[in-house]
C-alpha cells in the first residue's frame, strides 16, 4: 500500500467517482475512509465519527462482524470463483438460495436470483416480469408504473421507472413505456394534502386513472420501495402498499417491492413488504443480504412467479444473469450475514434505536428553524428536510447543506446529503449512545447552517 501522501495527491486524480462531479472531485477531495470498527470510520487524518450513513444503506451488522468476514475468507481459499451458467453450480450458492428462501418464505418469495447488487436486481425484476406474462400469452404487457422520488438503481431499466429526474436527464431518451404516479410524501404533493392516509387514496385513485387510460392488458408491473429511500426517506401511510396490491391484483400486474435498502430488518421488520402486511410477487434485494461486504443482490420470486416459468415450454428459460450471478465467495457472505442478521435480531435494535433517532430529530426540529420536516419512525430509515423558510418551504442551498455536512462530521457523524435532504440509515447494531452521538453532531452541524 503506498503512502498517505500518495493518497492524498492521486485522490480523485484518476477515479470517476459515482453520483458526483469529476472535476469538484478534483478540487474538494473526497474524505479516505482507511478504517472502521463497530459503527464508526476512521478517516486518514485520524478522525472517528460514527457512520449514520452505513456505508451506504447497507452496513446493517456494522464494521466488525468476524463470522462474516471469515466466511468470506475461508470461499476464497476453497473455490475463488466459478460460473452458475447453464450446467454447472457451487456448494455456497445452493446453501444461500435456501437460506434465502426460507427468510423470505413469510413475504411468500419461493425462488431467488442471484445478481451483483441493486441495480441488477431491479432490472432482473422488470425483465422477468415482461417475460412473465409473455409465458402466459400475454405479450403486450409490457409496460411499468412506479412512483416519482423512487430510486431504482441505474441501470437503463432501473433508471427509467426512477422517479428524482436528476437521475434521468442525462441519460435521456430512457426505455418507453414507463409512467410515473406521484409520490405518497406528506410535504409536498401535488394536491397539497398533508393528510396521509388521504394522500395515500388520492394517488391509488390516480392508479387506477392512469391504468385505465394505458389499457391494463399492456401493464407488466408496478415497483416500489416499501419507504422511498434516496428521493428522502418518505414513509407512505400504512395503507399505501396494500391499495397498490389490491389495485395490481385487479388489473393483473405484478407487484415489485424494491427491499434493496429496507430488506433485512431496517425497518424494525424482517422486511418492508411484512411492515405493511403485504407480499409482493416479486422483491429486488441486495445491500444487507451481504452486509455490504461483498457486492450480491438477489431478484426474489414469488410461487405464482416461479409456477409460470417452471411449466413453460422452452420460452421459460431465463436469457438473463451475470457473469458473478451466485459468485461462490458472495453466496458464502450471503449464508453467513442472513445467519449473523438473525442470531443478532438486529430488526428489534432498528425499531427501538430508529424511534431514539427520529423522536432525538424532531426535538432538534423544535430548536432549529432550518428543519422542513422529519420522516422517519419506522426503524433505522431517518430524513430529515432542511429548507431556509419554513413556511414558503423554500429547499436549503447546496453551499449551507455542505456546511451543515462538514460541521456534524467534525463534531462525530458522518451523515450522507441527498440534495436538501440529510438521509441517515446507520447500521441496525447501533447503540443507544452512539444515536446519541449522532444527534449532538447534528445540533452541532445545524447550527453551522
Ligand atoms: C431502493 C433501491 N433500489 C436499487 C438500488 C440500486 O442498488 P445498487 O446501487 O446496488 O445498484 C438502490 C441503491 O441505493 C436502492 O436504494
Amino acid at each position: 500500500m503506498k503512502d498517505d501522501n500518495f493518497l492524498r495527491e492521486m485522490n480523485a486524480r484518476h477515479l470517476w467517482h459515482p453520483m458526483g462531479h469529476p472535476g469538484d472531485a478534483q478540487e474538494h477531495a473526497p474524505k479516505i475512509i482507511k478504517g472502521a470498527e463497530g459503527v464508526t470510520i476512521t478517516d486518514i487524518d485520524g478522525h472517528r465519527v460514527v457512520d449514520a450513513v452505513g456505508g451506504l444503506w447497507c452496513v446493517n451488522l456494522g464494521y466488525s462482524n468476524d463470522v462474516v468476514k471469515q466466511a468470506i475468507a475461508d470461499q476464497l481459499w476453497q473455490l475463488p470463483y466459478y460460473s452458475a451458467f447453464a450446467g454447472t453450480t457451487n456448494p455456497p450458492a445452493i446453501e444461500a438460495s435456501y437460506a434465502v428462501q426460507e427468510f423470505f418464505a413469510p413475504d411468500g418469495m419461493v425462488r431467488a436470483f442471484f445478481t451483483s447488487g441493486g441495480s441488477d436486481s431491479v432490472d432482473t425484476c422488470l425483465r422477468l416480469a415482461r417475460q412473465y406474462h409473455r409465458l402466459r400469452g400475454q405479450p403486450a404487457r409490457t409496460k411499468f408504473l412506479s412512483l416519482k422520488k423512487g430510486y431504482h438503481g441505474t441501470h437503463f431499466g432501473g433508471a427509467s421507472v426512477n422517479g428524482n429526474n436528476r437521475f434521468r436527464v442525462n441519460y435521456e431518451p430512457l426505455l418507453p413505456g414507463c409512467f410515473h404516479l406521484p409520490s405518497p410524501y406528506p410535504y409536498r404533493n401535488p394536491f397539497d394534502e398533508a393528510d396521509p392516509a388521504r394522500l395515500a387514496r388520492r394517488i391509488a385513485a390516480m392508479a387506477v386513472d392512469e391504468i385505465e387510460f394505458q389499457g391494463p392488458d399492456s401493464i407488466a408491473a408496478f415497483i416500489m420501495e416499501p419507504v422511498q429511500g434516496a428521493g428522502g426517506v418518505i414513509v407512505p401511510d400504512e395503507s399505501f402498499m396494500g391499495l397498490m396490491r389490491e389495485i395490481c391484483d385487479r388489473y393483473g400486474i405484478l407487484l415489485i417491492a424494491d427491499e434493496v435498502i429496507t430488506g433485512f430488518g431496517r425497518l424494525g421488520d424482517w422486511t418492508g413488504s411484512r411492515h405493511w402486511g403485504v407480499q409482493p410477487d416479486m422483491m429486488s434485494t441486495a445491500k444487507g443480504i451481504t452486509s455490504g461486504y461483498f457486492p450480491v443482490g438477489a431478484a426474489l420470486m414469488g410461487q405464482k412467479v416461479a409456477d409460470v416459468f417452471e411449466t413453460a415450454d422452452a420460452e421459460g428459460s431465463i436469457w438473463h444473469g451475470y457473469t458473478y450471478s451466485a459468485h461462490p465467495v458472495g453466496a458464502a457472505a450471503v449464508v453467513a450475514t442472513l445467519a449473523e442478521t438473525q442470531r443478532l435480531d438486529v430488526k428489534t435494535n432498528a425499531a427501538a434505536r430508529g424511534r431514539q433517532l427520529y423522536d432525538g430529530m424532531v426535538d432538534l426540529a423544535g430548536k432549529h428553524d432550518i428543519i422542513g420536516d422529519v420522516r422517519g419512525g419506522h426503524g433505522l430509515m431517518t430524513g430529515v428536510e432542511l429548507v431556509s423558510d419554513r413556511d414558503s418551504k423554500t429547499p436549503l442551498d447546496a453551499t449551507t447543506m455542505k456546511r451543515v455536512h462538514q460541521a456534524t462530521y467534525e463534531a462525530g457523524a458522518m451523515v450522507r446529503l441527498g440534495a436538501h435532504n440529510i438521509l441517515m440509515s446507520p447500521p441496525l447494531t447501533i447503540s443507544e449512545a452512539e444515536v446519541n452521538t449522532i444527534l449532538s453532531a447534528l445540533d452541532t452541524g445545524l447550527a453551522a447552517a
